[in-house]
């Protein structure tokens, strides 16, 4: 699918400092990163604008929910050394700041070709504000000439760095951004049949949208994870509903039966399209992943269908599984939780709509 917004490929970024906006909102436990996926997924734009001549490269990130204080244990500089160990021979740098003279100063200091990654900007209330005069004071500290939106997982807030920032500088996308869009927005439109959408996770009020938009599209639509234990139902012929469920000592369901799983692997494998939103039990518990394992290997399994997983945990488990187990492929693994999910029950995205029209 055509991707609709400029990307770094059509602006000329020699000698400019760029802003580039990612989404570096991962697990960290006693300051250890525990997951890298989404800042490996900023490398290909990042190296690209290294790779082109790039004068300066500023990156800003979000991490977690500090509402609006500083918070010792939200801090980015864990993500900026993980970007340094990934981009080995540059010079990759923090500042514990977001706007203001440090800012100013660690950029005067960076040399052309370097990299450095601000303080996370929910320090601020003003962030998610989607603050004018924060855009403003980003911009100002930061000398920076071209907005590039590379945080995919993020472009469903309007804040002061997806939405205000974006109308004050020529604003394009990355190659995150491009390559999460059009492969979402592709199965939503032009997908090859038989399209198979499995549906886990905790809340119906989140998927029930994502059902709704897959209904008239959809060859099969599964329903698992605690949505189908909680006694989801629906008179759709089209609409598979797990019945059974493993529990716990308690009685609890906490994962689709294993008959329900191979039910779901017989139908991934008649399918040409799957997209997958939502674990099918509770995956933290290895005894309650086993429906997702088995989904997750039948998916990655299939070379002849396109596979696409979304939403966070869905994605975060497919990726420890495919650590543990070679040769398992899809054809894309979203970096977002909100905004895939948002992308595909048909939602515009503020921080994409307000990039520039190819
Ligand atoms: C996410 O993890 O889904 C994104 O980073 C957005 O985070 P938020 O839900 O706190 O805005």
């Amino acid at each position: 699918m055509d991707f609709r917004k400029k990307t770094v490929r059509d602006i000329d970024v020699a000698g400019k400092t760029v802003l580039v906006r990612v989404d570096y909102n991962v697990p960290i436990k006693d300051g250890q990163i525990t997951e890298d996926m989404r800042i490996r997924a900023s490398l290909p734009t990042l190296e690209y604008l290294l790779d082109n001549g790039a004068g300066k490269i500023v990156v800003i990130s979000h991490l977690g929910r500090p509402e609006g204080k500083p918070a010792e244990e939200l801090s980015l500089a864990p993500c900026a050394k993980r970007l340094g160990e990934l981009l080995p021979g540059k010079d990759v740098r923090f500042v514990g700041q977001t706007v203001g003279d440090e800012v100013k100063q660690a950029i005067a200091e960076l040399p052309v070709g370097g990299v450095v990654v601000l303080e996370n900007l929910r320090f601020s209330p003003d962030e998610e504000a989607n603050s004018d005069e924060f855009a403003n004071q980003i911009i100002e500290a930061t000398g920076a000439e071209v907005f590039v939106q590379d945080g995919f997982a993020v472009i469903h807030r309007a804040h002061a760095s997806t939405d205000a920032i974006a109308k004050k500088l020529p604003a394009v996308a990355g190659f995150l951004v491009e390559k999460e869009v059009s492969n979402l927005e592709g199965v939503m439109t032009n997908p090859e049949h038989p399209l198979l959408v499995i549906i886990g996770g905790a809340k119906v009020e989140d998927k029930q949208p994502l059902i709704d938009k897959f209904l008239p599209i959809a060859d099969r639509i599964v329903v698992g994870g605690k949505i189908a234990a909680d006694g989801y139902t629906s008179d759709n012929e089209k609409v598979y509903v797990a019945k059974d469920f493993e529990v716990d000592e308690n009685g609890n369901k906490l994962d689709v039966s294993m008959m329900d799983a191979a039910e779901i692997a017989a139908m991934i494998f008649k399918s040409k399209t799957v997209i997958w939103n939502g674990t099918l039990g509770m995956v933290e518990d290895p005894r309650f992943a086993k429906a997702s394992q088995m989904t997750a290997m039948a998916l990655g399994k299939r070379k002849d269908c396109f596979t696409v997983i979304g939403g966070g945990d869905t994605a975060g488990f497919v990726e420890s599984v495919m650590k543990n187990n070679e040769g398992l492929e899809y054809n894309l693994i979203s970096t977002g939780g909100g905004a895939s999910l948002e992308l595909l029950s048909g939602k515009k995205l503020p921080g994409l709509e307000v990039l520039q029209d190819r």
